[in-house]
């Protein structure tokens, strides 16, 4: 079969993996503007009480928004590493048409499970309900059913890796990539006991929730930015890996016995109040460490670099990660400020900013990866046609983000002082709280930016599909010019 031309958009460019890839990036991307969708709806609920009450109530809009993002966040990530197995293990990926099958098999399961989501929102909770229709546990709400499909599914794409890299070379990033996983994939399964006593189920809860995104997910992309910044700067690997090695070793001497900070009003010991505000309270240095790393190795690049939005997305994410994860969760961490800050909107605007900083834009770091090779490693440096679209995106997207962070810091701000510090946390505080003018123009505000990150993402999704086309140039490649530069 003849290679297909440069700058046309085809799948016989990519290796197997990268093929599944595409197929998981593209699920992502959907899941994603439903994600988006659903935020505006329920945003548009704080403000309109009345918007879809009894058709699409808001627990319902929530509860999609936020698992959409845990599912295709995962789905990036899994598309991520099928993408970059086969470079690094030297080796075509090992049980693929399996991979393939379950691929199917996940996302018919995922829509099934959001279709019950929206037609049954009402009624009893049961034993019934617990296996067949939501668990009820706040972002992995999937019915049981569902969370041993999921269970079956990763143990698949784990096996995958395994036997590739088994097959192929081991390589400091594999072998990072290979220990986290099983740490992510066993953590999966501390959320799925089963128990009456809420406070015994929120500590195991949290194993997931915690342990994920400020351990295992950290560095799952601290592995994937490792791989980004040697392909597209051409970072030599020694230096990568020795960073992943430190970033690694802080994030998890930090950010286990962190979990602390949500264990300091749901009923367990004093003790978690010292090692929670410790422990968390260190979880900054390694997300410096990440800035420094990616800043450094651009600039010993003099930005050059075969993927212009791939790095502007990487940089975005090592800053977003940073302030959204860092300096908005170090803000609220310590007891102290915690039992004033506790679940109001300080807490929503950590979360926006935490989840998209670290975890969107890495993700759609890797997209425009795909969407390089996908049209035969075309160029996608300066002067590429319309580039005002990737730069416009990154631009909104990220600008709109940060408007809703704010928005949302000054109602919880509002909220911290008028419902706890004034009212003294009552029942009566809380709707003070709530109905304050200050509250709810920080609800109007988030609006906004809810609407700018919309428009953000239709230009994204139009450049993804557009990027690179009628482009004939071939990318500029970083390792080449890297050789030529030592033999000099
Ligand atoms: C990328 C990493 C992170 C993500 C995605 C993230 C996300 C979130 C989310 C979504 C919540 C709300 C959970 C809920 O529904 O109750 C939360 C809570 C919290 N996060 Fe993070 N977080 C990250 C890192 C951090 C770090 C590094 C710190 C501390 C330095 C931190 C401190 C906290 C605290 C104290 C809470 C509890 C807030 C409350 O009491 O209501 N987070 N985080
Ligand atoms: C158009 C943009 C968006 C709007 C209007 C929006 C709106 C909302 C609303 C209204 C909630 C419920 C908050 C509450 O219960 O007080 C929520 C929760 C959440 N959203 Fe969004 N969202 C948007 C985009 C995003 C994006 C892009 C992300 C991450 C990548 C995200 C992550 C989250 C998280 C983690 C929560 C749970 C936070 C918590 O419990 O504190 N959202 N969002
Ligand atoms: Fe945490």
């Amino acid at each position: 079969m003849a290679a297909a031309a440069i700058g046309v958009l085809d799948t016989s460019h990519l290796n197997g993996g990268q093929k599944l890839a595409v197929k998981y990036y593209t699920v992502a991307i959907v899941l994603f503007v439903a994600q988006v969708l659903f935020g505006i709806l329920a945003g548009l609920q704080f403000l309109y009480p009345d918007f879809l009450y009894g058709v699409l109530d808001f627990n319902v809009n929530r509860m999609v928004h936020i698992n959409a993002m845990v599912v295709w966040m995962l789905m990036g990530f899994i598309g991520s590493v099928y993408w970059l197995l086969e470079d690094e293990a030297g080796t075509p990926v090992v049980g693929l048409k399996l991979g393939e099958i379950i691929f199917y098999v996940l996302t018919g399961a995922v829509a099934v499970v959001v279709l019950v989501y929206l037609f049954v929102q009402v009624g009893p909770g049961n034993d019934m309900t617990r296996w067949f229709i939501n668990e009820g546990r706040e972002y992995i709400e999937a019915p049981r059913w569902a969370d041993i499909g999921i269970v079956v599914a990763v143990l698949t794409f784990f096996f995958n890796v395994v036997a590739t890299v088994m097959k192929g070379r081991a390589t400091g990033i594999t072998g990072v990539l290979i220990a986290d996983l099983l740490a992510l994939f066993g953590l999966y399964l501390a959320g799925m006991f089963y128990t009456t006593n809420v406070s015994i189920d929120q500590y195991w809860w949290w194993w997931v929730i915690h342990l994920w995104v400020e351990a295992t997910w950290e560095v799952l992309v601290g592995v994937i930015m490792a791989w980004a910044l040697m392909t597209v700067l051409g970072t030599r690997r020694v230096v990568v890996q020795t960073w992943l090695y430190i970033e690694v070793a802080l994030m998890f001497g930090s950010g286990i016995l962190g979990l602390g900070h949500h264990y300091f009003w749901i009923g367990t010991p004093d003790y978690w109040f010292w090692i929670g505000g410790f422990f968390s309270a260190l979880e900054p240095i390694p997300l410096v460490a990440m800035v420094v790393h990616a800043v450094y190795d651009s600039g010993a690049h003099k930005m050059r670099n075969s993927n212009h939005p791939t790095l502007g997305w990487v940089i975005a994410h090592a800053f977003g990660n940073f302030f959204g994860a860092g300096v908005w969760g170090f803000m609220h961490t310590l007891p102290q400020v915690n039992l004033y800050t506790h679940g109001t909107q300080w807490t929503t605007s950590h979360g926006h900013l935490a989840f998209f900083g670290a975890y969107a834009t890495i993700n759609i770091a890797m997209f425009y990866v795909a969407a390089q090779k996908l049209r035969g490693n075309v160029w996608m440096g300066a002067g590429i046609a319309g580039a005002w679209r990737w730069k416009w995106a990154l631009f909104l997207l990220n600008a709109g983000m940060l408007t809703m962070t704010v928005a949302l810091l000054a109602s919880g701000y509002e909220q911290s002082f008028i419902e706890r510090a004034i009212e003294g946390a009552t029942w009566s505080g809380y709707f003070a709280g709530q109905s304050h003018p200050w509250f709810v123009q920080g609800m109007q505000w988030r609006m906004w930016g809810g609407w700018v990150m919309l428009l953000g993402l239709a230009l994204l999704l139009w450049d993804l599909f557009t990027i690179g086309a009628g482009e004939t140039r071939k990318a500029y490649s970083p390792s080449e010019d890297e050789a030529a530069r030592t033999a000099a």
